[in-house]
């Protein structure tokens, strides 16, 4: 985030160690080799050996530089390698992909930005029987910092039951980590994973970085999201008495099995670590993995990414993986997680805001948005520094702050005659005359808790009433009384489109709608490590406030609520596939806020929200778990997909269970667009002529005979014929298949339009699902591109190994 001085802290400490580590020579590169053809992983990892070997001089060397072999749930190995070495195994047939192990950073925003809301009123859907009624055969596993295991979340319940059997992890002793006492019935696994963060940035005992050499969590952000998805219910939470309640993770019976692979207060996730904690997490036995990190875009190909080969494989095993969309919104097509195989979740708000009264001299009456704690009204005089001279503006070298009194109010503008303060310069000003509170003015306020000192957030309008107030008034400074704060519920417009969240469309293939689905991650209440502070690392303070409870906002806090709800919906479904869970999810996911109104997307500016923004919509856990009909995906599908995107049979070959494979598989001769995986969503990204895409529902209703209508919005400029127009189900779990046509209707030159197609049984059951259409009738020039034709070849789609 630009206005994120902490992140520009962040960001100066990646550039020093970078500066360090840079040398041309040796790197650590991740050798990916497909699926695990060997029941025995010594076998596996002895091919490995001979493989790198093959690139030193001896077995020894080899074994001296692999940091990872990649044994249990797929094949591969990462190690040390010098470019010449790189090349060479590159070259090798069984090699699928090599590439350089990158660092990934978690989707928080790390509390610097936005209001948000407490866990205990996350969904107003979120009722009690449903969250309790299930989970507790389900293991969530979480890839992300490691884990506090003293917080209340993580406490097992009386009369839980025993472990499922099946389960094969394990909790690994470590740096005060004491599996005896720290694992029990909830926390049941508890890896850690510093290899290749180690190899990158030297031993964490060398360096002295000040971490945990164990799965317990240094910077706070895995309790976090471990929480938000399978916390236990922990009475009395709050941060610092604001937002009192019930906190609870949205499948609070589940196991929780955390994979420690982020590491640092700047929460820096290594490919080779990720790859190894999805190769165990599939081995131990989890069903759902939740991981709240990713790369943003240009990617360079869908399995040069840990999290993109580790969810094929889980999908393989009927894992769903649930990823992150990313903070880099608004701006377009930077979403994050795009692998058709996973779900990439949107952060959008919730309903509760905290407002808190800005009283000046007793009568003039302004009511802004406060994330700090104000108890007892804090009474003060009031200070503006005006534009009138450059230096007087907010922060901390301006000479107004130097002359300013300790103790009063300070008002800062984000903007003061086109000189932009960021949030971080106005709160060093503040702490640098000892301000009792700072009210911060910006054009759309985003009030971003925790703060180091009592922030209130207004708008422009409401600040520049302020100041002409404090400017007019000559009975010397006027005084202001601030609080006490609120927390209101049900009383603002929600969800919202949160504006850091990642927007698509994807870049790696347009005709795949990401983000699938939006779901709380504005200010998410939830279980934070006592001796981490609530602002970690924050380059300003040493923030030494104790809190067991924390605020926090990014994709990554949206991303475990998802992983929650499908906790429960496997459990209600547990033959569910990841792609009919996923249907199941955004098939029911709604469009229209508390209001009833389109929800909103914040942005620059502000605006009814689209696919792009939400994907299907809002995540609605009570829908889902019965939505009459699902769109399910078999290898097949994902085999065309890999065809489509240029990967060759051979390749696609060797990544598909079962090993040996019964067939081979036969790529169609020519590439076509993908806009026929059995997705929920349709999205034709570059419509020329008229085309028709197929889908397959399945009835997964309650009664085996269903009947349904569709109906559909048209995007504008296309027309849509949808046949047949009601589809019949004779028998439990049958498949239907339906046709969309699209005919563009008008002159178009690659602007997006929205619909939507939606079949209801005019009963429970209305299966939505967005249609995302771009006309590009105008452009001429390329007269070679055949690919959006209409197929009248229906044969070339079919895979011979299907035949
Ligand atoms: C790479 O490493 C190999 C094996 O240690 C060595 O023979 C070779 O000279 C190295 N190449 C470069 C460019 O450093
Ligand atoms: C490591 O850090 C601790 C505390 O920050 C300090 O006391 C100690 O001297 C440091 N050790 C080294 C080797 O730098
Ligand atoms: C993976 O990345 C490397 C460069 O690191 C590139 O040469 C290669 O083509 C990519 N592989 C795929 C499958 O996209
Ligand atoms: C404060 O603002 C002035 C004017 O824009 C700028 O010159 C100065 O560098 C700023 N100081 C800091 C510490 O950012
Ligand atoms: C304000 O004080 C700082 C040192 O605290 C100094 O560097 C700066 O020059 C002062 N600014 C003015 C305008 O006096
Ligand atoms: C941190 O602790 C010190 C000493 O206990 C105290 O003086 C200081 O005000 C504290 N800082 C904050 C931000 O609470």
């Amino acid at each position: 985030m630009a206005t994120n001085f902490q992140c520009f802290w962040g960001l100066l400490l990646l550039i020093s160690l970078y500066v360090i580590h840079s040398s041309p020579t040796p790197h650590v590169y991740i050798v990916y080799l497909g699926r695990k053809c060997h029941d025995d992983p010594k076998l596996t990892s002895k091919h490995h050996v001979q493989l790198l070997s093959s690139v030193f001089s001896s077995e020894e060397d080899a074994k001296q530089s692999m940091l990872y072999s990649y044994k249990h749930s797929f094949s591969g190995f990462s190690t040390i390698l010098n470019s010449s070495q790189a090349a060479v195994l590159a070259k090798r047939k069984e090699v699928i992909s090599l590439f350089k192990s990158k660092m990934m950073h978690s989707h928080t925003t790390r509390s610097w930005d936005f209001l948000g809301l407490s866990l205990t009123n996350t969904y107003k859907h979120h009722t009690t029987p449903l969250q309790l009624a299930y989970g507790h055969d389900i293991i969530v596993g979480i890839i992300d910092s490691g884990v506090w295991p003293e917080s209340d979340s993580f406490k097992e319940e009386p009369g839980m039951k025993p472990i499922p059997s099946r389960w094969r992890g394990e909790c690994e002793r470590g740096e005060k980590f004491n599996p005896k006492k720290d694992c029990n019935r909830k926390l049941i696994g508890a890896r850690y994973y510093s290899g290749g963060f180690e190899a990158e940035y030297g031993s964490l005992l060398e360096r002295n970085i000040s971490e945990y050499r164990s799965a317990r969590d240094f910077a706070g952000h895995g309790t976090h999201t471990a929480s938000t998805a399978a916390g236990s219910i922990a009475k009395g939470a709050s941060f610092q008495g604001l937002a009192k309640g019930i906190a609870r993770g949205g499948a609070p019976r589940a196991r929780v099995a955390v994979y420690k692979a982020c590491w640092g207060y700047e929460l820096i996730c290594s490919d080779a670590d990720v790859l190894k904690a999805f190769d165990d997490a599939l081995w131990d036995g989890v069903d759902v993995i939740s991981a709240s990190f990713g790369r943003n875009p240009p990617f360079d190909g869908l399995f040069n990414y840990s999290s993109a080969i580790g969810s094929f494989h889980a999908m393989q095993v009927g894992v769903t993986v649930v990823l992150s969309a990313g903070n880099s919104g608004p701006t377009p097509g930077l979403v994050s997680n795009v692998q058709p195989w996973a779900i990439s979740v949107a952060a959008s708000s919730i309903d509760r805001t905290y407002p808190t009264r800005i009283v000046v001299e007793g009568n003039y009456v302004v009511v802004g948005e406060s994330f700090s704690f104000i108890d007892k009204p804090i009474t003060k005089r009031l200070v503006i520094p005006t534009n009138y001279f450059s230096d007087s503006i907010c922060n901390e070298s301006s000479a107004l702050i130097n002359m300013t009194r300790p103790g009063r109010v300070l008002l800062c503008f984000s903007d003061t005659g086109g000189v932009s303060i960021t949030f971080g310069d106005a709160v060093r000003a503040a702490l640098k005359i000892k301000a009792s509170a700072l009210i911060f003015a910006e054009p759309v306020p985003r009030p971003e808790g925790p703060d180091l000192i009592p922030t209130i957030r207004i708008d422009f309008i409401q600040g520049d009433q302020l100041r002409k107030y404090q400017q007019t008034f000559t009975d010397g400074i006027p005084k202001v009384k601030i609080g006490p704060t609120k927390a209101v519920i049900r009383k603002s417009v929600a969800p919202r489109v949160a504006y850091f969240s990642s927007r698509g469309p994807s870049s790696i293939e347009p005709d795949i709608l990401k983000p699938d689905i939006s779901a709380p991650g504005l200010n998410i209440l939830a279980a934070w490590p006592t001796k981490t502070p609530p602002i970690p690392g924050n380059g300003i303070i040493d923030d030494n406030r104790t809190v067991e409870w924390n605020f926090q906002s990014g994709t990554s806090m949206s991303c475990p609520h998802v992983s929650g709800i499908v906790a429960l919906l496997k459990s209600a479904h547990p033959n569910w596939s990841p792609a009919a869970l996923r249907s199941a999810l955004m098939t029911t996911a709604y469009t229209r806020d508390n209001s009833l109104d389109e929800i909103l997307s914040d942005g620059s500016p502000t605006k009814v929200s689209d696919p792009f923004d939400i994907g299907a919509g809002h995540v609605d856990p009570v829908r889902a778990m019965d939505p009459g009909l699902v769109y399910d995906m078999k290898t097949s599908d994902h085999i065309l997909f890999l065809c489509n995107l240029g990967y060759t049979q051979e390749q696609i070959q060797v990544l598909l269970l079962p090993c040996p494979s019964p067939d081979l598989i036969r790529c169609p001769k020519s590439r076509k667009p993908n806009f026929n995986l059995n997705y929920p969503s349709i999205t034709v990204s570059n419509l020329r002529s008229t085309v028709t895409i197929k889908r397959t529902v399945r009835n997964v209703g309650p009664c085996k005979c269903a009947l349904y209508f569709s109906s559909v919005v048209e995007p504008n400029g296309v027309q849509v014929v949808v046949w047949p127009k009601v589809l019949f189900f004779s028998w439990f779990r049958e498949e239907v298949t339906y046709h969309v046509t699209l005919i563009p209707r008008k002159k178009s030159q690659g602007r997006y339009d929205f619909g939507e197609i939606v079949w209801s049984d005019y009963s429970s059951h209305k299966v939505t699902s967005p249609l995302v259409v771009r006309v590009n009738t105008f452009d001429t020039t390329s007269t070679t591109s055949a690919a959006h034709e209409e197929d009248d070849d229906d044969d070339d789609d079919q895979l011979i190994s299907e035949a």
